[in-house]
């Protein structure tokens, strides 16, 4: 389909409006929204925008939007989501959306004594908390529970880690804990005689997982070349490779993480704070792992899972200072947090698969080069409009290389 036609089904699918067209069309952030979003602006900076299409989660069907600059990232995402479907689409669930919150207490006399009158005091501690207020505390959420993680022996000596549950509803949640944290330190201090220094959230948010499986029957996987049962060894090979070996694990993430992130960055979620949870998640046995999980059911199709934390919004934040995060959300149709974590788990399960189905059977190169070929042209000066034939010709010639690129876009400048 051409861009054209593509949209006019995005926008007859979620009903966009015309702010949501204008988006689209035009970045979503204006320079003077962006000059408020963060320090120092000198301008703004587009990244396409996508779709992935063929996603069923949990019976429902989904276009899910994706911003990235990476070629083959939504096509193998897009495949992936098909085969999935010739097992009846995904399954997936998430958490309530419980974040922690850290305090750094030191200094104190007596651990066991400060634990115990610190967990004495927890209702007026959860209290004063909420006291800090806000919209998530007024939508029903707030402080829940504490946790005391006494760490002995560290560089500077005994430290009480204490952690609080908060319940950020539907917003990611950064802001209000971090406020909670700040309220709370005084009072710690007070009962303990320590001395609080840091309060900050976690991003390692195990309390907020959400998680994603599927079943590919075996014959989908069938290539002209294989057939489906040797392309599920082949795949449960691979998944293997990356469950023992970290080297492999970081790789097999980064494809795992190439989904999530894109559809993360559409719906202006904080895409380096999944990151930093997700890894650390892979690493919480000791040693780094893979974050999907693929194995093989008694009549050999291939089953796929994953798991990781997922501390996202739909409220708050990014989501709604860039008007493009709107469009995402929209296009996405979903009410909660919770939904939208789910779909991101799937995303990223699917992604995982795209890549490690590729890898296990042509490789990657052949339709990444493709597509490489198209950034050589335009990185070679084509204009858009040259850029594709540019890209047949290279891929035709079997050269496709940047010096090569130079030469015809040269050529083809010319004739203009
Ligand atoms: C490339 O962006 C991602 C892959 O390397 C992931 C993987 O190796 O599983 C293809």
């Amino acid at each position: 389909m051409s861009l054209a036609e593509r949209k006019a089904i995005a926008e007859r699918w979620a009903g966009l409006d015309e702010a949501d067209l204008t988006a689209l069309a035009d970045s979503g952030l204006s320079i003077a929204e962006a000059d408020l979003l963060i320090e120092n602006v000198i301008g703004r900076y587009s990244l396409p925008f996508a779709v992935a299409t063929n996603f069923r989660i949990n019976g429902r069907e989904i276009l899910a939007p994706m911003v990235i600059e990476e070629a083959s990232v939504v096509a193998g995402c897009s495949y992936a989501a098909k085969l999935f479907r010739h097992g009846g689409g995904i399954s997936a669930s998430a958490d309530d959306s419980i974040m922690i919150g850290q305090i750094q207490l030191l200094d104190l006399s007596d651990m066991e004594k400060a634990i115990d009158t610190i967990m004495s005091w927890k209702d007026e501690i959860l209290q004063k908390a909420n006291e800090a207020g806000g919209s998530i505390v007024a939508r029903g959420g707030g402080a829940l529970d504490m946790e005391a993680r006494p760490i002995r022996n560290t560089a500077v000596g005994d430290m009480l880690i204490l952690h609080l549950h908060y319940d950020v509803c539907d917003a990611m949640g950064a802001n209000a804990v971090n406020t909670a944290v700040e309220q709370i330190a005084p009072l710690i201090e007070s009962l303990s005689g320590g001395r609080v220094n840091l309060r900050i959230l976690s991003n390692l948010s195990d309390r907020r997982l959400a998680r994603a499986s599927g079943m590919i029957p075996r014959e989908s996987l069938a290539t002209d070349d294989a057939s489906g049962a040797e392309v599920v060894k082949w795949i449960i090979e691979a998944a293997a490779f990356a469950e023992v070996d970290p080297y492999r694990a970081a790789t097999h993430n980064k494809g795992v993480m190439n989904g999530i992130d894109a559809l993360l960055l559409a719906t202006g979620n904080d895409w380096r704070a999944v990151e930093a949870g997700a890894h650390a998640y892979a690493a919480r046995s000791g040693r780094y792992t893979s974050l999907t999980k693929w194995r093989m059911d008694e009549e050999g199709n291939l089953c796929g899972e994953i798991e990781l934390p997922l501390a996202l919004g739909i409220v708050g934040g990014a989501t709604r200072a860039h008007r493009g995060t709107q469009t995402a959300l929209k296009l996405l149709g979903v009410k909660s947090a919770s939904e939208l974590a789910q779909i991101a788990a799937a995303v990223g399960l699917a992604q995982n698969l795209g890549a490690i189905r590729a890898l296990a059977t042509d490789g990657i190169q052949q339709g990444h080069m493709r597509m490489h070929a198209r950034q050589l042209a335009l990185a070679a000066g084509a204009e858009p409009g040259s850029a594709r034939a540019i890209a047949h010709q290279l891929i035709d010639e079997g050269n496709i290389r940047m010096e090569r690129a130079l030469e015809i876009a040269r050529d083809w400048n010319k004739q203009i």
